[in-house]
């Protein structure tokens, strides 16, 4: 029976995963100079975690899998890591220590949507929370952190786009004012649209079917309906990325695609041919109505998520990662008539540390010495039917082509002294 791995889902191979690997170090690293602890959180969890009273995001309305299990309780595997964060954040009380709780979480979420290049409907996010205190510089800092990770990288093509859904009363105001500027055409719009409207207008911005419709163009302005505070609010994050040096535009219409955010919002963008239709590299924004939903204290929090499928995909258009082989330090050669000696002489070497590829079937010295320069191995150790019996071992130095035979006891400590020498050493020419 043919089978394929499922729409929407692919595997990671081995000489992917090795990119994978460099940048979950990369990310690690960020973390850990930022103060950022890894909290892990379940794959899936009760619905009520992420289906929250009056949510309008498609993501909860449209794209979960949810399920339940002999007619009992509906679960739902994670489509955003958030909501687990914050439940767990309640749950373990972990507001009763030094504040802000700053969590970063790796791993798989899931959301039935059409796949494309850069959307699968199982995709991995790295995201941080600074949960626990309400504060312009912790929204800047948070900003910072992905911005700085992605440029660390080595990934030109960004750019950073920031919005403010300010306080409630702005958010009040400006659902009054969307509902009044869309009135007269929300009938042109798609039944999403006019869905939205009625719950929560905001989300008529976000629309990916009507976002060229022309009321869409002179939409009048969040900004205009802010409140003061949330309008120093916005101001004091500004000057914060300006002091940072952070490059940023501010994009009124962003309102993010998700229920929870309230004042500031952003989004890192590629502009890089290769991000195709799916540019977001990251995105995310401060929540403060989310641990309290979970029955915690009135804590805001803010954070953000970056798909990592998308970041490599820039990363290998940009030239930053390349397939480089499948590489060893040393390739044992192995002739007729030795027995387990080969088995002893690769263990000694993993032992030390040394990555060591063996033959292990009969094949040609030609085909060994083939399969030695496709590991990229620097050293070749030969045995053959003598080499075992007098218990040596004849290695080739392909640094410096030179080729000895040592007693096994020595290999270790000369192939040391052949690491410390490299093709550019001037006694490795003489
Ligand atoms: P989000 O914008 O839904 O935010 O997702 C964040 C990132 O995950 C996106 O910018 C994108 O890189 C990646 N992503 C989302 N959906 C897919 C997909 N189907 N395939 C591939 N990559 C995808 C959140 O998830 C929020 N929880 C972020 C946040 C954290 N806000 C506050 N804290």
């Amino acid at each position: 029976m043919k089978v394929q791995s499922a729409r929407g889902t692919y595997d990671i191979l081995p000489t992917d995963c090795a990119h994978w690997q460099t940048i979950e170090d990369q990310i690690r690293n960020f973390c850990l100079v930022y103060g950022y602890e890894e909290i892990r959180t379940p794959i899936f969890e009760d619905t009520a975690v992420f289906k929250r009273e009056n949510d309008s995001s498609d993501m909860v309305n449209k794209e979960m899998y949810s399920f339940s299990i002999n007619g009992k309780d509906s679960i739902t595997l994670r489509p955003e890591g958030t909501a687990g964060v914050i439940r767990s954040y309640v749950q373990h009380k972990l507001y009763a220590s030094e504040l802000p709780a700053k969590l970063m979480y790796y791993g798989p979420m899931f959301r039935y949507e059409r796949p494309q290049k850069g959307r699968q409907r199982q995709f991995y996010q790295f995201g941080i929370e600074n949960i626990g205190v309400k504060s312009p510089t912790a929204d800047v800092e948070v900003i910072a952190l992905g911005y700085s990770l992605v440029k660390s990288m080595g990934l030109s093509n960004i750019k950073v786009l920031v919005n403010t859904l300010g306080d409630d009363e702005s958010r009040n105001n400006y659902r009054t004012c969307l509902k009044e500027y869309f009135k007269d055409v929300v009938h042109e719009l798609c039944s999403d649209c006019q869905r939205r409207y009625q719950q929560n207008p905001l989300r008529l911005l976000d629309c990916k079917v009507d976002h060229d419709h022309p009321s869409m163009k002179n939409v009048v302005s969040m900004q205009d309906t802010l409140t003061d505070a949330s309008k120093e609010y916005f101001n004091e994050v500004l000057s914060g990325l300006d002091a940072l040096e952070i490059p940023y535009e501010i994009a009124p219409s962003l309102v993010r695609g998700l229920d929870y955010y309230t004042e500031t919002v952003f989004e890192v963008v590629s502009t890089h041919e290769a991000s195709g239709s799916q540019s977001t590299i990251f995105g995310g924004g401060r929540y403060d109505k989310l641990v309290e939903y979970f029955d915690g204290p009135q804590h805001s929090g803010v954070g953000f998520a970056m798909g990592i499928e998308r970041l490599l995909i820039l990363a290998k258009a940009e030239g930053i990662i390349t397939d480089e082989g499948k590489r060893s330090d040393v390739y044992v050669i192995t002739l007729d008539n030795v027995g387990s000696y080969p088995l002893e002489v690769a263990t000694a070497l993993r032992a030390n540390g040394y990555i060591t590829e063996m033959n292990v079937v009969k094949r040609s010295m030609k085909a060994q010495f083939k399969s030695a320069e496709r590991y990229q191995a620097p050293f070749i150790v030969i045995l053959g039917e003598s080499e075992k019996n007098e218990r040596v071992v004849n290695i080739k130095n392909t640094i410096n082509q030179t080729q000895v035979t040592v007693p096994f006891a020595d290999l270790i400590d000369t192939l040391d002294s052949f690491s410390e020498h490299d093709e550019h050493c001037e006694c490795c020419k003489e």
